[in-house]
């Protein structure tokens, strides 16, 4: 069974915040006139979430409709071999942060991507190596077991209808066959599915048929998890990975284990922000740069000086991420100093913040009760990924049950891997994790020993599934996004934007955004989004942040962002632009 090495760190990073812990309140609900919402990068998975729900689902049974859907429609960004966060409120007031984050094998060492004295990320990025145990199902089903409505076997009935009978494959399914095409056509089970028989890769619009797929996804509609962890798919997976010289084993399938954890709360300008705590960084990082932000008159900034507005936010990323990379890891294997959510302690970060210059060295910092004993810092200067995989879903309905649930196999088609005759593409998480001291992963992260891979350890996420709850703890909104680091920038600004400038949501998620994660130092700068509107970051903001000492860089589009709102009456969903996805509302 999973051990948990250090039982209480991560429900003691979250305790310094819990002035206002996640009790049960049984607060009146406003009646909504739109009462069921539900936003997704795939229009089939919106549809799905919102057809459940008018079939006496909840807001539970539609997250995982839609995300079973997502895996058949989406694989790229994720699916069953991969991992989730999901994050929830359910109805009465309880908050759940499940983690079916993949954990690395019992046999996996600080060394098994070190060939020659060097890490090689070829092999914690593609390959038999680069997966660890996936814990999407396993979540799912943690979840529905006791909050869903509808029987667990009907939530599987649209995706499995979708994968027997094909659909249209994506634009970004058929993008991403075609840039991994090389990688991909190396197993000969995702030859077979993503390839014609000449060789040529799947176009986009083609129908695309799983029946692999249909076949597994069946199977644990009838059979539950444990076909996936104890039976079948953990006896054919491991043989698979063996007979490839890779090292998860059933055992490792059949130890696996969602864990609940306790969630993060802070309170922002009257309203409490709920996020997800480690294995994941982003809940923790974006409590730090909440606290960072409020001293400062941010709207007002905003409205005067935009420039002053972006140079703070990318002033107190800055300073996020550098303790990202020293301070974080699975808190189950390692000590996270609760410091870093003390308000002081983020406050003092910004003691050196300078209207007027990028401050040019920062450092992590030492937060109370932190020992840095035995630690080292790295400052490896490397370039990240644009790219968008990963995916964020969420949905609402008319009894206050609100999820917000990011799921991935790590980059797009993770290890592109499929287990032959499941259809199932296994996740390259492995890469997640800080593979060597100083050698980035596929984001151009560095981390630290906290970060290190060992035996059933969770490699550290940016996944940021986060929840706002009102003065009444009643939830007012709700956002995450997919785009590896980008997430935690994205979900800060789409809050700052709803809660400081009182942005509609959907304004919130279109607008353009800011990414800074300390190494490289370089301001990230979306400039094509909103070009020649109000909203643009335009080429004088640009120049003045330049000229504040930013390494600026221009990107066409930074993280994929969904979101609900609940604003004058009715629940509002919305889908990032940026992708083609779909988000609705309607009246049960
Ligand atoms: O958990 C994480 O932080 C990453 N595996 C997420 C990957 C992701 O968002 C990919 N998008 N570019």
């Amino acid at each position: 069974m999973y051990r948990r090495q250090f039982l209480a760190t991560s429900a003691s990073v979250a305790g310094c915040l819990a002035s206002q812990p996640s009790v049960v309140l049984a607060q009146p609900l406003e009646r909504l006139t739109s009462n069921v919402a539900a936003a997704t990068v795939h229009p089939l998975a919106t549809a799905a979430a919102i057809e459940i729900m008018h079939q006496g689902g909840n807001s539970i049974d539609a997250a995982i409709a839609a995300a079973l859907v997502l895996g058949v429609v989406d694989g790229h960004n994720s699916g069953i071999g991969g991992g989730c966060l999901i994050l929830a409120r359910v109805a009465g007031g309880r908050i759940l942060a499940i983690d079916g984050r993949e954990t690395a094998g019992a046999a996996a060492s600080e060394s098994m991507f070190v060939q020659n004295g060097k890490a090689d990320a070829n092999l914690s990025q593609t390959g038999p190596l680069a997966c660890g145990v996936p814990g999407q199902i396993a979540a799912m089903h943690r979840i529905h077991r006791e909050h869903g409505k509808r029987p667990w076997k009907e939530l599987f009935a649209r995706a499995i209808a979708i994968a027997d009978d094909g659909s249209p494959l994506s634009r970004s399914s058929a993008r991403t066959i075609a840039s991994e095409a090389t990688d991909l056509a190396r197993f000969p089970a995702s030859q077979q599915i993503y390839f014609h028989p000449n060789g040529e890769p799947l176009r986009e619009g083609e129908s695309f048929v799983q029946k692999d797929l249909a076949r597994t996804l069946q199977a644990i509609a009838n059979d539950g998890p444990a076909w996936f962890y104890d039976g079948e798919f953990a006896r054919v997976c491991a043989e698979y990975l063996h007979g490839m010289g890779g090292i998860l084993t059933r055992e490792d399938f059949l130890s696996y284990q969602p864990v609940d954890r306790e969630p993060i709360e802070t309170p922002y300008r009257g309203r409490t922000v709920i996020g997800f705590p480690p294995p994941s960084s982003g809940g923790t990082h974006i409590a730090q740069m909440l606290m960072m932000l409020e001293p400062y008159p941010i709207a007002q900034w905003y409205r005067e000086h935009p420039i002053r507005f972006f140079h703070l936010l990318a002033e107190c990323m800055k300073r996020a991420f550098a303790d990202r990379a020293f301070w974080l890891g699975d808190g189950d294997f390692v000590k996270i100093p609760a410091g870093l959510l003390d308000p002081a302690y983020n406050r003092e970060r910004m003691k050196d913040f300078s209207e007027s210059s990028a401050s040019p060295n920062v450092e992590h910092g030492l937060p109370p009760g932190a020992e840095l004993e035995g630690k080292q810092s790295d400052r490896t200067i490397t370039d990240g990924v644009d790219g968008k995989h990963t995916t964020h879903l969420t949905t609402a309905d008319r009894d206050g049950n609100w999820v917000a649930m990011t799921c991935t196999v790590n980059t797009s088609w993770g290890s592109k891997v499929t287990v032959p005759g499941t259809g199932v593409m296994l996740n390259n998480q492995m890469d997640d994790f800080s593979i060597a001291p100083g050698t980035p992963n596929a984001f151009g992260l560095v981390g630290s020993q906290a970060n290190a891979i060992a035996p059933r350890k969770r490699p550290l996420s940016s996944m940021s599934p986060t929840i706002v709850l009102d003065d009444r703890r009643l939830p007012v909104m709700t956002c995450g996004a997919a785009g590896g680091p980008r997430i935690i920038n994205a979900t800060l600004q789409v809050l700052v934007r709803t809660i400081d400038l009182e942005q509609s949501i959907t304004a919130a998620i279109a607008a353009p955004r800011i990414h800074h994660q300390w190494q490289p130092d370089q301001l990230v700068i979306e400039d094509e989004i909103g070009r020649d509107t109000d909203l643009a970051i335009s080429a004088s903001i640009r120049r003045d942040l330049e000229t504040l000492g930013h390494s600026a860089k221009t990107s066409s589009g930074l993280a994929v962002a969904q979101g609900i709102q609940r604003l004058s009456g009715k629940l509002i969903a919305a889908h990032d632009p940026r992708a083609q996805g779909d988000s609705s509302s309607s009246e049960l």
